[in-house]
């Protein structure tokens, strides 16, 4: 399998269930997001070997060489820039990466002949919900580039399949990662300050960050807060496996909610934190955010008529994974120990 932002936060614990199900993983990452000291820590979970390139999605020559280096039966594509606010500041590296990167994926899939590819797309694609919960048919209105990156990149391969019918993809539209691995060892580390709910509270409560910002706090929803459904890293990786074995027993694509069906509020979650840390999470209730829904919420029958899959864990555990996570790992993950041969080509560049 090519696991392709394979040491992001979801392409990280999706490379850890491949392996569990027992695939052998190529993760490809340009690290722009993600720091390389996740790869030891992927392999001591795993308890396997996953190779490791380190190459942009856009460059297709390395994608060729990974193709030509050994047999690829499927493609999982999580490379891309996730981040809806800063989408709006940066529309065109948010086309370049996500857009770009899938048509460069594509061509390399349709030259090396390799017919399976699973995509990591987003309940954005639906933009303001019309009605509740979202279905796979509810039009798509993406309301910001984000969200139109991954419509597009979606329409991309649907296109690319109907001119090469071999290719056959799943769609997979996720609604709010959040959590971590039980282990503690791999979570959710956005660099910089995180614009997510979660790895915002997490900081919070380890004492990295003085209070959460609760945007919005007079929308129609039961507290006023938004409502989003929320899923455990651990639910989506299942997913993902789930989607990929389909593919391999039916050859026909498919596109489908990955959610839990259930929406939950800021402050449910702030509240449910505080339960599982035992520590208070100071909040203050400011004015709305640019772009932000009221509440939105999966349908994820498909998913479970599809796939026999559905979201296990609830908001109690994956607060509970996201603060052993965060509780081990204060500071994130350690940028990568320097290696003594890099450590000395360094000293040699300075001296030249
Ligand atoms: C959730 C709620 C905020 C931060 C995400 C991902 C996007 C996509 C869809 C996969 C909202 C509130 C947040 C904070 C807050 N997922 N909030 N204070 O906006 O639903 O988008 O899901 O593709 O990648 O970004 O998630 O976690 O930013 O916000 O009050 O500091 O929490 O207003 O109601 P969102 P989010």
């Amino acid at each position: 399998m090519l696991v392709t932002g394979g040491l992001g936060f979801v392409g990280s614990h999706v490379c850890v269930a491949l392996a569990e199900a027992g695939y052998d993983i190529v993760a490809l990452d340009n690290l722009a997001n993600a720091r390389l000291s996740v790869l030891a820590r992927l392999r001591e979970i795993a308890g396997r070997r996953i190779s490791f390139v380190r190459a942009d999605v856009r460059d297709g020559r390395a994608l060729a060489q990974v193709f030509r280096r050994r047999p690829v039966a499927a493609v999982l594509h999580f490379a891309g820039l996730k981040a809806v606010h800063e989408s709006v500041a940066q529309p065109l590296e948010y086309y370049d990466t996500n857009v770009g990167g899938t048509l460069t994926l594509l061509r390399a899939m349709r030259q090396h002949d390799v017919r399976r590819l699973v995509f990591s797309s987003s309940c954005t694609v639906y933009g303001a919900p019309e009605s509740l919960p979202l279905t796979e048919t509810h039009p798509l209105r993406p309301a910001n580039p984000y969200g139109r990156t991954k419509m597009i990149a979606e329409g991309l391969i649907a296109d690319c399949a109907a001119a090469w019918p071999e290719l056959k993809y799943a769609l997979l539209r996720y609604f709010n990662p959040v959590g971590a691995h039980p282990s503690g060892r791999i979570g959710e580390d956005p660099l910089g300050v995180p614009n997510n709910l979660f790895p915002y509270i997490a900081q919070v409560a380890v004492g990295r960050r003085a209070k959460l910002n609760v945007w919005g706090g007079d929308y129609d929803t039961q507290d006023g807060t938004g409502v989003r459904d929320y899923i455990h890293v651990m639910d989506l990786a299942a997913g993902h496996v789930a989607a990929l074995a389909r593919l391999e027993s039916q050859p026909e694509s498919f596109t489908v909610n990955l959610g839990t069906g259930r929406g939950y509020s800021v402050l449910e979650v702030v509240k449910t934190f505080e339960r599982v840390c035992g520590r208070p999470i100071p909040y203050e209730i400011r004015e709305r955010r640019a772009g932000d829904l009221a509440q939105s919420w999966a349908d994820a029958t498909l998913a479970e008529r599809l796939l026999g899959w559905r979201a296990r864990y609830g908001l109690e555990d994956m607060c509970r994974d996201a603060w052993r996570w965060q509780s081990l790992n204060p500071d994130g993950y350690p940028e990568r120990p320097v290696s003594a041969a890099e450590t000395r080509r360094r000293r040699s560049r300075r001296r030249s």
